[in-house]
């Protein structure tokens, strides 16, 4: 198929494209290179043998995104890019809206166009807000507490009304859960500037002392260790889980949510303990405030996943550690 992938060259596309490839697909990345370099594409081709095809556009360009979809034809599209950092958006929240939202009308305002039907997005768990119960079930009510959320349950809901208005409409919203790790080459991978808004990029510099010490955001969560507990899926796995998202728009029209997550939830507290052990470093930490906006915990069910795609991970927390630690070291 040949599929069009924003956002290609950031972290959880690179790698999904590294499997598209290696399945046959043609794969056209659309990147403004806003959060990733384009020596990114090396990498994939030395990873998969065959080199992305590149167009750098800004999604949120109608005009030019509607050339270039109308120039290359894309059987379907992965929609990955966006922005993605919950403390920015809410200080600015309308540049989320315009990008988040924005971008993702003129993307499928693109493909429409040019008779595209089939389309895999990246949402995220952060639609729940708090949840009421865990593990998180798709019908649990959507409740985003940030801009972000808020973006891709807009977003979601935009794909729903659409397919509403055209049966042959194929759309798949992966909510993802926190993707963590790197390619096993090393080659690809998740390197955010300055301190990383997520646990685990911070977790990783710590270790190799490019940042001092953790913060800690809070040991008085309603959790066995008082600290918040997150579903950690690795990203191979989360690149997987798209192969096979593509695989139902292929075979059915209609608009899904599906949860791409582990259903394990471990607590910051074993994830500093479970990079300690891969890395044999020490990892200091201080315990701070709680951050607002976060919760206790956010755990996938990931059952109808496995119903509806045969999906379901396959790499554990160790793996995970050990190869985004390979990761952070190919990176001196
Ligand atoms: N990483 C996570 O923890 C996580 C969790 C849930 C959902 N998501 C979502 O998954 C998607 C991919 O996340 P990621 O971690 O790979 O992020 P990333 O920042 O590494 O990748 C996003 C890519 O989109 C590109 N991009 C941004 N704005 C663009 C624009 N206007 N036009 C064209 N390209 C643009 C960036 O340059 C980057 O290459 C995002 O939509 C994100 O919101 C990520």
């Amino acid at each position: 198929m040949r599929i069009a992938v924003t956002g290609g060259a950031g972290y959880i596309g690179s790698h999904t494209c590294t499997l598209l490839l290696a399945a046959g697909h043609d794969v056209l990345i659309i990147d403004n290179f806003n959060n990733s370099k384009s020596d990114v594409l090396d990498r994939i081709e030395k990873v998969a043998g065959v080199r992305p095809r590149i167009n750098q556009t800004d999604i949120t360009q109608a005009d030019a995104l509607s050339a270039v979809f109308s120039d290359y034809r894309p059987d379907a599209v992965l929609h990955f890019a966006g922005l993605k950092a919950v403390g920015e958006a809410v200080e600015n929240p309308l540049e989320y809206y315009r990008v988040n939202v924005g971008g993702s009308v003129s993307l499928f305002q693109a493909m429409e166009n040019v008779g595209c039907n089939k389309i895999v997005f990246s949402s995220s768990a952060t639609v729940y807000g708090d949840p009421d119960q865990v593990p998180i079930v798709e019908n649990h009510p959507l409740r985003p507490t940030n801009p972000y959320g808020q973006s891709k349950r807009y977003v979601e809901k935009i794909l729903e009304d659409w397919g509403q208005a055209n049966s042959n409409l194929a759309a798949v919203n992966l909510r993802y859960f926190n993707p963590f790790g790197a390619h096993p080459t090393a080659l690809l991978g998740e390197n955010p500037q300055g301190i990383p808004n997520n646990l685990m990029p911070y977790v990783a510099q710590v270790a190799t002392g490019q940042a001092a010490e953790l913060l800690v955001f809070g040991d008085d969560y309603d959790t066995p260790d008082g600290t918040g507990v997150r579903d950690y899926i690795h990203v191979m796995d989360l690149a997987a889980a798209h192969l096979k998202a593509l695989d139902l728009t292929v075979r059915k029209a209609g608009v899904k949510a599906i949860n791409v997550g582990t259903g394990n939830g471990y607590s910051v507290m074993q994830m500093i303990n479970a990079f300690k052990r891969a890395s044999n470093r020490e990892i200091p930490y201080r315990v701070v405030d709680r951050r607002p906006g976060d919760i206790a915990e956010c755990v996938a069910d990931p059952s109808f996943a496995f119903e509806l795609l045969g999906w379901k991970s396959e790499l554990g927390l160790e793996r995970m550690c050990a190869d985004a630690w390979s990761y952070q070291n190919s990176l001196k």
